[in-house]
């Protein structure tokens, strides 16, 4: 599935590379929407301040709850600078490099003596409990059972992504909506309870402190179980299945220091960003350098942002942009995964985080004796986080 022997096709490189998994590209999007795909022009279209957040169903969100309060995904502006400059503290590399390294370590042993002990687990299992305990401890929601939470959070999140015709979205609204409220009863409100009677140092504890409702805090906390949990979880998957295919891959990753596996698993990650597609409406006209030349992109427009595009741009990745290549020679100011955690004030606080756990818990898990990939993943798209989702990838030992 996402093993890509060389293909030929692209002049002067020794390997062709196709996608890892079906990508955004391949399928739909919005006729109406104005697509970028080059690297530059979809980094001024996310750094100017002339657009507003359209991707995730924002624009449908802010039609329910407004933006005072809204998550910080969905804000723009002042409000959403003070928002990133107050959570900041929770993902400074010293926080990361501590308390952060320390509980990925711990996790990652614990889920690995269990799958030791049975002999066969299913990586996305393992993957998701991982990103949960992480993204839990940032957020705050610490006072329900983890392994309880990944479940309802998965099974919240496949409602989400569900599309089944009218009847089916129907049905998978209700359900999301039960579904939600069962998150809200055993994992959100406890936290919250805690927190008002001690704060501590995580979101949850600084949003009671600015104001915000239960409400607004079980939206908040939504938005960082998919902003946080789902894409880490797919992107431990993504890259397990590339070391486990390719041997010369593998044994580097096992050799190197810390930053080699980094440079390892952003560049696995340029070339299978798990969200492909960024959007973003037009406030008012603005002119970008494409390729083809100057282009002014009209004010109330959508943009789509081709990431997977964007991310094999040669002129940002450098040559041979679709051979996989932790070496490659790129723009010092371009970083090691490109795109695939965004640009501009809304780019990923939490890349740091994702890297340190899938460097961590993969080391761990490669280091297994007769560790061995028995099935591979069955890949879907998510329409609303426009990312891959690979499920049911069994690993067990020999
Ligand atoms: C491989 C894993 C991850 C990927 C690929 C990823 C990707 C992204 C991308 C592309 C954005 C920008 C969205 C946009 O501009 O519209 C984003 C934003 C965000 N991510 Fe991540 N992310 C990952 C992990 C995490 C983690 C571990 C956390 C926290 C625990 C996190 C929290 C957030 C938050 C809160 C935002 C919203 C930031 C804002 O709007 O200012 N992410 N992420």
């Amino acid at each position: 599935m996402l093993s890509e022997p060389a293909v030929s096709g692209h002049s002067g490189c020794p390997h062709g590379f196709q996608p890892a998994v079906p990508n955004r590209a391949a399928g739909g999007g919005d006729a109406a929407a104005i697509r970028i795909d080059g690297f530059g022009a979809a980094r001024e279209v996310l750094r100017s301040g002339d657009v507003r957040q359209a991707g995730f169903n924002a624009e449908l969100l802010e039609r329910f709850v407004g933006r005072a309060h809204a998550p910080v995904l969905y804000q723009e502006g002042e409000p959403h600078q003070k928002q990133r400059g107050a959570t900041a503290r929770f993902f400074a590399p010293r926080v990361v490099a501590t308390r952060y390294r320390e509980l990925i370590e711990r996790t990652s042993r614990e889920l690995l003596d269990r799958f030791r002990a049975d002999g066969r687990a299913r990586l996305d299992d393992l993957s998701l409990e991982l990103a949960v305990a992480v993204a839990a401890d940032i957020v705050g929601l610490t006072n329900s059972s983890r392994s309880a939470m990944a479940v309802r959070l998965n099974r919240f999140f496949a409602t989400s992504a569900g599309s089944a015709g009218w009847l089916g979205n129907v049905g998978n609204v209700v359900l999301g909506q039960i579904r939600m409220l069962g998150f809200y009863l055993a994992d959100v409100r406890p936290a919250i309870r805690a927190r008002r009677n001690a704060p501590r140092e995580d979101v949850i504890s600084h949003l009671i402190s600015e104001g915000y409702s239960n409400r607004e805090i079980l939206t908040e906390c939504v938005t960082y179980g998919a902003a946080g949990m789902a894409t880490t979880r797919e992107f431990i998957v993504m890259a397990a299945l590339r070391l486990f295919e390719g041997d010369d891959l593998r044994a580097r990753f096992l050799a190197a220091n810390e930053q080699d596996r980094m440079s390892i698993l952003e560049e696995c990650l340029r070339l299978a960003p798990v969200i492909s597609v960024l959007k973003r409406r037009t406030e008012r006209d603005i002119a970008v350098e494409t390729a083809a030349g100057p282009l002014v992109i009209p004010a109330q427009s959508l943009v789509e942002i081709d990431i997977d595009a964007a991310n094999r741009d040669s002129a940002a990745a450098g040559a041979c942009p679709h051979e996989l290549d932790p070496d490659r020679a790129r723009s010092a100011k371009v970083p090691a995964s490109l795109m695939s955690f965004g640009d501009g004030p809304h780019r990923c606080p939490g890349a740091s985080v994702a890297l340190h756990e899938a460097a961590i818990f993969l080391d761990q898990l490669l280091r297994i004796e007769g560790i061995r990939l028995e099935r591979q993943p069955t890949v879907t798209m998510n329409p609303i986080s426009t990312g891959y989702e690979l499920r049911n990838a069994v690993i067990a030992m020999d």
